[in-house]
């Protein structure tokens, strides 16, 4: 039986993120469980071996019915308007990918806005949901979901998703995993509730893969091919689309490669 607890993270460099980590073994999304525990202090972290709902953006399933991955979210609780956090979900995705890279020597970057690519291949995904309340935010949770162990995936999404495991063959221990993103993540989320992205977005763009490639998009308002062309300062992408250029918000589409995944 495995017990249920506040766990502590080793090698946690961090001021708050981190310092107190609610762990399950199972629950249906960590995302629901920070919601149900939004009285808890900032920085909190949920963690779980086994999600069974985990959730994706755009209403789509998360598959984490196993302890196969590091399914964690973070409650945030910025003193910020609203509208100044588009793109904390952008900042999040950098810290993933940067922590990533202290353990995996590979081809590894960020597909527009946050899903982490490896070898082309989908690896992480990232939730980030906000709750206002008369303009002003209550708190931030940010759902992040890396798949390490993972060996089949299902038929559907085979060619797109992969694992640390499946594609360099190594093990990494969930922990050290979870206390390098939040040592990364926190300095990044201070710099940008105090500045925005402007120090930040170069080192985003770095790790970019969608930037200079065609790709197809999909939304409410779009179902058509265009070129990525570069971010605003903002984190928004600039796209042409049949020679007309276009700035597009993280909520409003889906970006996906012509030929695959990315
Ligand atoms: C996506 O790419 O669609 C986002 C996936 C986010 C998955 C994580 S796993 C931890 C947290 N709990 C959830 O239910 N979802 C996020």
């Amino acid at each position: 039986m495995i017990k249920d607890d506040i766990i502590d993270a080793q090698n946690l460099n961090t001021q708050f993120f981190g310092k107190a980590i609610v762990y399950k073994h199972q629950t249906d999304s960590t995302n629901n469980l920070a919601k149900q525990n939004s009285d808890k202090l900032h920085g909190t972290v949920f963690l779980a071996d086994v999600q069974t709902a985990g959730r994706g953006r755009s209403g789509r399933t998360w598959i984490s019915d196993n302890s196969d991955g590091l399914w964690m979210s973070i409650l945030l609780k910025p003193e910020s308007l609203p509208e100044k956090l588009s793109s904390l979900t952008l900042v999040a995705g950098l810290a993933v990918v940067n922590a990533m890279k202290k353990f995996i020597n590979a081809d590894i970057g960020i597909k527009w806005p946050n899903d982490i690519v490896l070898n082309k291949k989908k690896i992480c995904g990232i939730l980030s949901e906000i709750f206002v309340d008369e303009n002003t935010v209550k708190y931030v949770i940010c759902g992040i979901g890396v798949n390490l162990n993972t060996e089949k995936f299902p038929d559907e999404i085979s060619n797109i998703a992969c694992s640390v495991k499946s594609e360099c063959g190594i093990d990494i221990v969930k922990n050290d995993l979870l206390s390098e993103i939040l040592n990364e993540f926190e300095p990044l989320y201070y710099e940008y509730i105090q500045n925005g992205l402007k120090n930040i977005i170069d080192d985003y763009k770095k790790n970019c893969i969608t930037v200079g490639k065609e790709v197809l998009l999909t939304g409410t308002n779009y179902n058509c091919n265009a070129y990525a062309l570069d971010l605003t300062d903002e984190g928004e992408l600039i796209v042409l689309i049949d020679g007309e250029k276009k700035i597009i918000s993280s909520g409003e589409v889906s970006v996906r490669g012509l030929f695959g995944y990315v």
